[in-house]
């Protein structure tokens, strides 16, 4: 099974929480692809070749979602992904009111597609550090999980 790891990072703290995740989810046994959004050839019509989707960004302005992503997140809205498991994650700052906001705008079209969300989704406060070992690793059970049912 190969799972398609999706990822928006400017500063590095997403790309840090996707090479944790994409290391545990191979260690559980499922083949992931690594894309980052800005510089690897992804598009939302890809989605539907992987069983899984792992998707994460950071949340920039107000609470929006990153200038790089807003092409795949309009591109999303064609695609019928009924049943996809699909992961969420990406680093947020809680000195923004809107704390990781573009997740859960992205879970938002994921869901309206048909996608089946993990809950919670997973926001990391800046880099991930030992304290979020244990969550990160929760969340990645729950999607393998998901994903092997
Ligand atoms: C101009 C600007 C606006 C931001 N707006 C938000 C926001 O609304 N909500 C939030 O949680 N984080 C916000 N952030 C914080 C980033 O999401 C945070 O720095 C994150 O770690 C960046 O991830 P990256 O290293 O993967 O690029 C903002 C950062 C900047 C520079």
């Amino acid at each position: 099974m190969e799972v398609a790891l999706i990822y928006a990072s400017m500063t590095g703290n997403t790309e840090e929480i996707a090479k944790i995740i994409s290391d545990q989810v191979e260690k559980l046994a499922l083949d992931v692809k690594t894309f980052h959004i800005e510089f690897d050839d992804i598009m939302a019509l890809d989605l539907k070749d992987y069983d899984a989707i792992l998707f994460g960004t950071y949340t920039w302005g107000d609470g929006d979602l990153p200038f790089e992503v807003e092409d795949f997140y309009d591109d999303l809205a064609d695609e019928d992904l009924t049943g996809k498991v699909v992961g969420l994650f990406g680093s947020c700052d809680s000195y923004y009111p809107s704390y990781g906001a573009a997740i859960e705008t992205m879970a938002q079209q994921f869901k309206a597609v048909g996608a089946d969300v993990v809950e919670p989704l997973l926001k990391i406060e800046l880099a991930p550090g030992p304290e979020d070992t244990e969550r990160i690793q929760q969340f990645t059970q729950i999607f393998v999980t998901k994903v092997k049912k």
